[in-house]
């Protein structure tokens, strides 16, 4: 009865020059251990989810790249979107198509691009949900201990007094703003979403019906060719017509049968340039190098990339993030890494 979604059609463009629209950071190997985030993601799935009840979702410019890298997986299993409508949509559509194989599953949703090396404890708290899932009409969230006032991420309320280790959230707050997010980091009752969610396919469908009833009567009206040949067409002309929001904003804010898990696994969202510096091997100078080969002096706290294992030699340049890819060179303090995507915002207009 279980059964995955990856959804990998996001872009990740504060990772460009490396990750781009036409080869986003899930397609590639950041990390440098041979398989690309998303063969990852998969392969951490398939512990649990037979491989056959795992669902991609991504835009359909990203259908070669997809079937290349997991040639195990059949055209049938991957929905390409002709528009980008973010997580709410892909999710919905997801979840009504794994309805019509299984009307009993029990589903895990999960981003393509994180870090998580416990594959052990990652199979035991899917394991965990799934269960708990199987008996109760709940929503349930993976919790990360957080360490700063990231804005780019959801928080999760939960009870202090609340001992069990699933736990009733009180309240999900999607990206709050900086002054927000460091009182809940202060009350200490608060935990990321790291994004990775499980829920019985009824429950979640129920909710959608609660909490956008517009998109789950778009989406609901084709069941019928869900699954057959003639889906492709429908999602042609219907895609577009979805509101464009995320799951986090249409469904888990207003949830009111939200549970949280608190995750005993090591999570990165490789989000930002930064994020991938602290899950590299680094040099006793802090420096991080992937594809290169390196002569540094007084340089500290830097991540370097090329493309082609170039020779990189550096002197008195320290917490930059370089990047060598084609005809880019990035040369960037790290403490903006954020501008990035306004940066590539700017080049492609
Ligand atoms: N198929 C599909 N279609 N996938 C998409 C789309 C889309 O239109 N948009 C984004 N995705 C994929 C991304 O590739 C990524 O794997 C995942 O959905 C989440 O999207 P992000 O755009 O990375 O979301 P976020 O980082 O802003 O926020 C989410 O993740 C945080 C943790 O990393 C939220 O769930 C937050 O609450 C959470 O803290
Ligand atoms: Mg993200």
């Amino acid at each position: 009865n279980y059964y995955a979604i990856v959804m990998a059609g996001g872009v990740g463009s504060r990772f460009w020059p490396v990750s781009t629209v036409d080869f986003p950071k899930q397609f590639h190997d950041m990390l440098g251990t041979g398989e690309t985030l998303i063969q990852k993601t998969v392969s951490r799935l398939t512990q649990i989810v037979p491989q056959e009840n795992i669902l991609i979702l991504t835009n359909e410019r990203y259908s070669e790249i997809t079937l290349e890298q997991l040639p195990f997986i059949k055209p049938e299993q991957i929905v390409l979107e002709p528009v980008m409508r973010n997580t709410a949509p892909c999710i919905l559509y997801a979840s009504l198509k794994i309805k019509k194989m299984n009307p009993n599953a029990i589903m895990v949703v999960a981003p393509s691009d994180h870090w998580i090396e416990d594959e052990v404890q990652f199979v035991a708290n899917l394991e965990r949900s799934f269960q708990y899932c199987e008996q109760k009409d709940s929503l349930m969230t993976i919790g990360i201990l957080p360490t700063f006032p990231n804005t780019g991420y959801g928080y999760i309320e939960y009870d202090k007094l609340d001992v069990r280790p699933i736990k009733q959230v009180v309240q999900f707050r999607e990206k709050p703003d900086y002054a927000t997010a460091r009182k809940f980091i202060q009350s200490r009752n608060f935990l990321w979403n790291a994004g990775i969610f499980v829920w019985n396919v009824n429950a979640i469908l129920k909710a959608y019906e609660m909490f956008n009833s517009e998109m789950f009567n778009l989406f609901q009206s084709g069941y019928s060719f869900l699954n057959t040949s003639d889906e492709k067409q429908f999602i042609i002309d219907n895609y577009s017509h979805a509101e464009n929001i995320s799951v986090d904003y249409a469904i888990l804010e207003k949830a009111n049968n939200v549970f949280v898990l608190p995750a005993t696994f090591d999570w990165n969202d490789l989000g930002t340039w930064g994020s991938l510096h602290e899950k590299l091997d680094k040099d006793a100078n802090n420096n991080a190098v992937v594809n290169a080969t390196v002569v540094l002096e007084n340089a500290s706290d830097n991540i370097i990339r090329t493309s082609g294992k170039k020779l990189v030699v550096i002197d008195g340049v320290s917490n930059f993030i370089i990047v060598d890819k084609d005809d880019v060179l990035l040369i960037y303090p790290k403490e903006k890494e954020q501008d990035i995507k306004k940066i590539v915002e700017k080049i492609n207009k």
